[in-house]
């Protein structure tokens, strides 16, 4: 601001008694502004065309609140279990999550150009050049930018709308909710409530259900072929990738593909050379089978499949970020990023010949989850 502005500041006395408009044009006066163009969008109050605009305006917010009602109604009510790409209700599980993010966007959307619209309909018209000066505001400027941005508002004629008003607080408001929901949503739809379902993240397919045997099966390709596993299947120093597999599933396409697809089930069956010394983990002398030991295939890093054996040094590779796990000693990571052993699955063979899981997992999974105890 400049000496000669200074001398022609106002006082506080008469600071007080300046309505909005003096304030407005004082403002950009001290501020060496010059107002080239100022113009009320609408001079003429009530016309139809202000009518029409103000309609334009309601329907985008009408629509952020209606998109905003689609995103909760998904959320909320959409089925989002895991459904195997054979089963019934994969087609709507696998929209839940592009649905989720259409309706979150396009609400998101509609308030943004609801509130553009708004700007350009009603808000004054304004041309202006200005100098920058440095340095904070003094108490002048502060008093009148507000005043500029109230009259802003007022000229908009935001007070006597009530359709816009309305509709952009319904809109905003949904989205609102919307935004409390994402992280109550966990609490509403609570993957813990019941412990003992197989389908709870706390057990995987291996989990023995009703006292049946739950057999390991080898993955042809087919999810109608049943082939169960043997221990002469496997040579010494040789492995394979099995699946759970329960007699009551037999005949039933859906549960035998959703074996074979369910993201925990894979399980490494590794035979070892008979002279191989192995150091095995406390509390789980007892989960292998001879020579046979059974890791889960999801790597304790970020779960990708340790699908590498290298059976002259015991190493199970994971080829996402080189994790190494040593077979000879509990699966235990060597080299990597991975921190946790690979847990193992206790096996047998029953009485006909074939290998089966004597219990689930004893703990997670892959990289495991925020209620983990181990
Ligand atoms: S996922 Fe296996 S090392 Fe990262």
């Amino acid at each position: 601001m400049s000496g000669e502005q200074e001398d022609k500041l106002p006082t506080e006395a008469e600071l007080a008694e300046m309505d909005r408009d003096q304030l407005v044009r004082l403002g950009t006066k001290l501020d060496g502004v010059e107002l080239v163009h100022y113009e009320d969008p609408w001079p003429v109050k009530g016309t139809k065309a202000e009518k029409r605009a103000e309609r334009g305006v309601a329907i985008w917010f009408l629509l952020a609140a209606l998109f905003g009602l689609a995103f909760l109604g998904v959320f909320l009510f959409w089925p989002w279990e895991y459904e195997s790409p054979n089963a019934e209700g994969h087609l709507l599980y696998s929209l839940y999550t592009p649905l989720v993010g259409l309706f979150l966007g396009l609400t998101v959307l509609a308030l943004g150009v609801g509130a553009l619209t708004y700007t350009k309909k009603f808000i004054p018209h304004e041309l202006a050049v200005q100098d920058r000066h440095d340095g904070g505001s003094d108490k002048v400027d502060q008093e009148t930018v507000l005043a500029e941005l109230a009259d802003a508002g007022v000229r908009s004629g935001i007070t006597r709308r009530n359709l816009v008003k309305r509709s952009a607080g319904l809109g905003a408001g949904v989205m609102g909710l919307g935004l409390v929901a994402l992280p109550l949503g966990g609490m509403l739809k609570n993957p813990w409530a019941d412990k003992e379902s197989p389908d709870s993240l706390l057990h995987t397919g291996w989990k023995p259900q009703n006292g049946e045997k739950v057999y390991l099966r080898r993955n042809t390709g087919d999810p109608k072929a049943v082939v169960l596993i043997r221990p002469e299947d496997l040579d010494a120093g040789g492995f394979e990738t099995v699946f759970p597999f329960r007699e009551s599933e037999r005949h039933d396409e859906e549960k035998l593909s959703a074996a074979l697809h369910r993201a925990d089930n894979p399980v490494m069956l590794i035979r070892l050379r008979p002279d191989q010394a192995v150091t095995k983990r406390a509390g789980q002398e007892d989960y292998n089978y001879g020579d046979y030991y059974a890791y889960s295939k999801i790597c304790t890093h970020l779960g990708c499949p340790t699908s590498l054996y290298e059976q002259q040094t015991g190493r199970l590779l994971c080829p996402c970020h080189q994790s190494q796990f040593d077979v000879f000693e509990y699966a235990k990571p060597v080299f990597g990023p991975a921190a946790r052993a690979l847990p193992q699955l206790p096996i047998t063979v029953d009485e006909s010949g074939y290998f089966v899981a004597r219990a689930d997992f004893n703990e997670p999974i892959g990289p495991a989850f925020w209620e983990r105890n181990s």
